[in-house]
């Protein structure tokens, strides 16, 4: 007999093993009725339960006790039982409350988009461009704080921080000397190492990473292309401190920065180390792999990427080279 357990979500049943969330047995399904998630993060331990944006409707509890929930619940922190049932886009409650949750989200955000370096990969801006209500009841200032420089490599804008604690996890969990978090409580919480001390050890760069807005950036790479701009190429290196498996983003032969790979929910896929992603910036450094699939609707894909090739690449093979002939011509007048 199977122990797995079974959860209709919009509709799709789907069987899970017991104790995964809704949130993720959403995912098991995948496509548009996976909630969108801006605090938690499927490698961080205890990530979750911060902003609300995985919000859905359980119609059904269970089986054996089938009454509804009362309210909508987190469904990153909400347990699957067998026989529930559950809404996300097919319940208007949720979408209206999804609206709310994103007003309440850029209550103190920026609307600074055209100036972001996180523009065009913003998890933010997708949503509320998704999910978003035109307009704000709010009437006061936003929070405003100065910039700082935590280290040389990484910069915090705290305006934009959404305090969802991913970079907090992410330098508890994979760096062994966190010297950073939320100080303050409520309107006062705020993201800081408090003597703007370096965060500084060989996995630090990840909290730039696991940042869903543009609060922690990369200065190697701050202002100097847009992400539509650039091309995202997969390529790996026999790294001794991890698994050297990376994305450049090129501008014509120049990569301009390197990252994690992400998975389809903005996710690395592995942690990787500074110096693959601060020093390592020649292509020479690199086995090139080929072409980042990027989502269709992704920003990133505008001009028609899934065509065009990053210049490295044409270079290796003549057919692509023949082929790539006129985007070739255009990048090298740059
Ligand atoms: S700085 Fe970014 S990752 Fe850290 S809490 Fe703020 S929004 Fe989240
Ligand atoms: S993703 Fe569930 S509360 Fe943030």
């Amino acid at each position: 007999m199977s122990d797995k357990i079974k959860v209709t979500i919009d509709g799709i049943p789907v069987e899970v093993e017991p104790g995964t969330s809704i949130l993720n047995a959403a995912r098991q399904i995948g496509g548009d009725i996976v909630p969108p998630a801006m605090c938690y993060y499927s490698k961080l331990e205890g990530s979750g339960g911060k902003c609300r944006t995985c919000l859905v409707k359980v119609s059904k509890g269970s089986e054996k006790d089938p009454r509804p929930m009362p309210k909508l619940v987190a469904s990153c922190r909400t347990t699957v039982m067998d026989g529930m049932e559950v809404q996300n886009i097919t319940s208007p409650e949720v979408i209206e409350a999804r609206k709310g949750v994103v007003e309440m989200l850029l209550i103190n955000h920026p609307l600074d988009c055209p100036i972001c370096d996180q523009a065009g990969e913003c998890h933010l801006q997708d949503l509320s461009y998704e999910h978003g209500a035109a307009t704000t009841r709010y009437e006061f200032d936003r929070r405003t704080f100065d910039r700082v420089d935590i280290g040389d490599k990484i910069q915090l804008h705290m305006n934009r921080c959404i305090l969802c604690y991913r970079c907090v996890f992410t330098a508890d969990q994979i760096t062994n000397n966190r010297v950073h978090g939320v100080l303050g409580r409520g309107d006062h919480a705020e993201i800081s190492t408090y003597i703007e001390k370096a965060i500084d050890n060989d996995f630090s760069g990840n909290v730039i990473d696991v940042c869903p807005v543009g609060a922690l950036t990369d200065k190697t790479f701050r202002f100097k292309n847009r992400v539509w701009f650039t091309k995202p190429v997969e390529a790996h290196r026999d790294c001794p401190t991890c698994s050297g498996k990376v994305t450049l983003w090129y501008k014509g032969e120049e990569v301009l920065r390197v990252t994690a790979r992400k998975d389809v929910y903005g996710e690395v896929e592995e942690f990787i180390c500074n110096t693959c992603r601060f020093d390592k910036k020649s292509t020479n450094d690199w086995v090139i792999e080929g072409p980042r699939q990027v989502s269709r609707q992704s920003v990133i894909n505008s001009n028609h990427y899934d065509t065009l090739q990053p210049l490295p690449v044409i270079k290796k093979n003549p057919e692509l080279m023949e082929a790539n002939k006129e985007q070739f011509e255009r990048a090298t007048k740059f």
